[in-house]
């Protein structure tokens, strides 16, 4: 039976959990704030949080190598020997049937700050592509406008936001016109929460009413498709498959029939593509096997002597990483969220603002915590890994300048599009580091090279200099 709640038990219960702060300036909110503040600290999960305060915020939770900790095997860009040959072709039949049947849907999860790029706004709305400035939102929807179209189907769109960015997002969505998607095919849903804590394990306050939390992670995503309404919404539609990508990939190819097919064929739940890493440190997950499941194991934990490891042929030992592609089954987040789950969590150092024990607003490095959807991987019965090529599938755009930013992003925007032109037959006018034109081609025009044979007719000639867009 519940014990009656009133604020004299809340006070010591937060007491005996160390979080009696809480309370501090219960004296000086009105009734409503009161309320407000009460709502909030009862939904907190108190011994839950004291077990993250011991495991993660007092402690950088050390990556435990097991013993038995390998690299991962992956399937190949391309197929090698006639069995493999007749299995990609196989599950590239299988995953257009699956498209087709609208059993695929996309699945970007667009809820983090995106701090590093400096752009005000949600990172989705960032212009990117290099002769149209197209935001990612645009290119996304384009990508999935034309798959539609070439399957005859609908393919429907799950946007995953945060309380940071939800409203703005929505408002960009629909003051673009869901950018000529069906507005009812487009699901956009909000990621939960966690609360900040100070080094000491205190829960912060943001102000004197309201605790400070921050988006709790794309692992979040996980319990958010259920909490949401979207696995449901799923079901209805008869959406077996999610392809989840993230939404600072411009070059994402969103339906890729052989990775769909292959999910399939071997009885995955959930599977990702990989590629090779530029050097040992690149910023990228790494994929291991441990204890004979997929895992990931981001840059900041592998530990050097692995990273820099090398196999006889002079090849990195931990080559395989990861690009934050996966297909993920329906039927596996419905069984994760049906037996209840948690996903391990991960400590991040931040500016927060909150309010000190003065009751003043100051912003400091503080504790956030959040899950990422890849340590679902070992929670899967299968797992498989396809790599690809990074030039075609791999942009990440985050940082303004340097590496992985807005500058690389476009150059390898228009590096694509001049490699797909000319396997198609088209001269592209080329300078000794690449093209010497700026190219864009509309997911409308062409969804892969092949589609481009056809269009050819289509390419106006290419003047050294010039600003080609193709749609
Ligand atoms: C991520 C991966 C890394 C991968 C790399 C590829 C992590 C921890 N690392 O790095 O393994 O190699 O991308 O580009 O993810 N997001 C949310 N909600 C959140 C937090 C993030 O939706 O609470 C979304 C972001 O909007 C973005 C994606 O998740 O689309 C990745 O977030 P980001 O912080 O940029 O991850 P990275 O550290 O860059």
């Amino acid at each position: 039976m519940n014990a009656r709640i009133t604020l004299e038990n809340t006070e010591e219960l937060l007491q005996k959990h160390g979080q009696g702060h809480l309370l501090a300036f219960w004296g000086q909110l009105d009734a409503g704030q009161k309320q407000c503040l009460l709502s909030q600290i009862r939904s907190l999960d108190l011994p839950k949080i004291d077990q993250w305060v011991a495991n993660y915020v007092k402690k950088a939770a050390p990556v435990e190598i097991s013993h038995d900790f390998t690299a991962a095997e992956s399937y190949r860009p391309h197929p090698i020997g006639a069995e493999q040959q007749s299995k990609y072709a196989k599950a590239v039949e299988l995953g257009k049937e699956l498209i087709s049947a609208g059993k695929v849907g996309a699945f970007v999860v667009a809820g983090g700050q995106g701090t590093r790029l400096g752009f005000d706004g949600p990172k989705g709305n960032f212009p990117i592509s290099p002769v149209k400035n197209r935001t990612f939102f645009q290119i996304f929807a384009d990508s999935i406008a034309a798959v539609s179209q070439k399957y005859q189907t609908v393919c429907p769109w799950y946007i995953m936001t945060s309380r940071l960015n939800h409203g703005e997002t929505v408002e960009i969505l629909r003051s673009n016109g869901y950018y000529g998607l069906d507005e009812k095919s487009v699901f956009v849903f909000q990621q939960g929460t966690l609360p900040n804590f100070g080094p000491d394990g205190r829960i912060l306050l943001a102000d004197k009413a309201n605790i400070a939390r921050s988006p709790d992670g794309h692992g979040g995503s996980l319990k958010a498709l259920h909490q949401s309404g979207a696995l449901e919404d799923m079901k209805k539609r008869g959406v077996e498959y999610l392809s989840y990508f993230q939404v600072d990939n411009a070059l994402i190819n969103i339906f890729d029939p052989l990775f769909v097919g292959l999910h399939v064929l071997d009885n995955a739940e959930m599977s990702s593509k990989a590629v090779v890493k530029t050097g040992p440190q690149e910023k990228v997950g790494n994929f291991c096997l441990v204890d004979g499941k997929v895992t990931v194991i981001e840059y900041s934990d592998l530990p050097d002597e692995l990273a820099e490891k090398r196999r006889s042929d002079g090849s990195l030992a931990f080559q395989l990483g990861s690009i934050a592609i996966h297909i993920i089954s329906r039927s596996f987040v419905e069984k994760l969220n049906s037996k209840g789950f948690a996903l391990p969590l991960h400590k991040a150092v931040k500016k927060i603002p909150h309010v000190d024990e003065q009751g003043n607003t100051v912003e400091s490095d503080r504790i956030k915590l959040e899950s990422f959807v890849f340590d679902a991987l070992p929670l899967a019965s299968n797992s498989m890994i396809l790599q690809t090529l990074r030039n075609e599938e791999f942009a990440p755009t985050k940082n303004a300048t340097g590496v992985d930013s807005v500058e690389t992003t476009r150059q390898m925007m228009v590096a694509r599009a001049a490699d797909w032109l000319e396997w198609a037959g088209a001269a592209v006018p080329r300078k000794p580091d690449g093209s010497d034109c700026l190219l864009e081609i509309a997911p409308s025009f062409a969804l892969e090279k092949e589609d481009l044979k056809e269009k050819l007719g289509d390419v106006p000639q290419i003047k050294p200099g010039d600003s080609i867009y193709l749609a």
